[in-house]
């Protein structure tokens, strides 16, 4: 991983499922656009891509090594593994918060009484990699729909990550969108354009970071 050579790139994708019983479960509204355009950049720059993806409808990049999962818990497990020899991980999933503490193996009859949903937290898949990262950089994403930029700071420093592209949750599906990117240190970049535009520019912020 030095001036010029390729780097290994370990991209998550899409919003992950979390069944609550063998038909239905909780998700978000994630494409996996974000994360399948920086897969793209990244292997049109010359590095190499491990796309861990959770169901979307998107066709991966060509090239890419693909990993298919589902839930927040198969997220984790995959970046576990991958984690170790990747140059960079960018956190481009939309990683379920909670998960059904306990999965009806079977399919769940209506009762005409309320029901409540038992949910447990799931790990924290870029916090985790924070703060076990060596020479690898890790990059997440902050969604937020109130103080964009304040909220997405707190995201960088406390998930120890070393850069964060903050977005507003009108970019979900959204053709076009406007991001911006943070490191610990830096001042705040600012991008519009489509998906393909954006993700070239963050893996060239990236570089840059890892390059120097
Ligand atoms: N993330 C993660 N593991 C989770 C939840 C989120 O790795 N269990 C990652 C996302 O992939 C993203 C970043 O953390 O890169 C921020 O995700 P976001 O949903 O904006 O924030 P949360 O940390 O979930 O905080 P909150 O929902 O309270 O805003």
């Amino acid at each position: 991983m030095k001036n010029g050579k390729k780097m290994r790139f370990l991209i998550t994708a899409g919003g992950t499922r979390e069944y609550l019983d063998p038909v239905r479960y909780i998700t978000n509204a994630s494409s996996g656009r974000m994360g399948y355009a920086l897969a793209a950049a990244a292997l049109k720059a010359g590095h190499s891509v491990t796309l861990i993806s959770a169901p979307t409808g998107l066709v991966p990049p060509a090239g890419a090594e693909v990993v298919s999962v589902v839930s927040a818990g198969d997220m984790f497990k995959a970046v576990k593994k991958h984690f170790k020899t990747c140059d960079c991980l960018i956190m481009a999933a939309a990683v379920s918060d909670y998960t059904p503490v306990e999965a009806a193996k079977v399919k769940r009859k209506k009762e005409k009484k309320i029901l409540t949903l038992k949910l447990k937290p799931t790990e924290d898949i870029l916090a985790w990699a924070g703060r076990h990262k060596k020479q690898n950089v890790v990059v997440g994403f902050a969604l937020e729909d109130r103080n964009l930029k304040r909220n997405a700071e707190k995201k960088l420093i406390s998930k120890n990550a070393d850069m964060i592209v903050a977005n507003s949750p009108a970019a979900i599906g959204a053709d076009s969108s406007r991001v911006l990117l943070k490191t610990p240190q830096g001042s705040w970049i600012d991008i519009t354009g489509d998906k393909a535009k954006t993700a070239r520019a963050i893996i060239r912020h990236i570089t840059s970071l890892i390059l120097g």
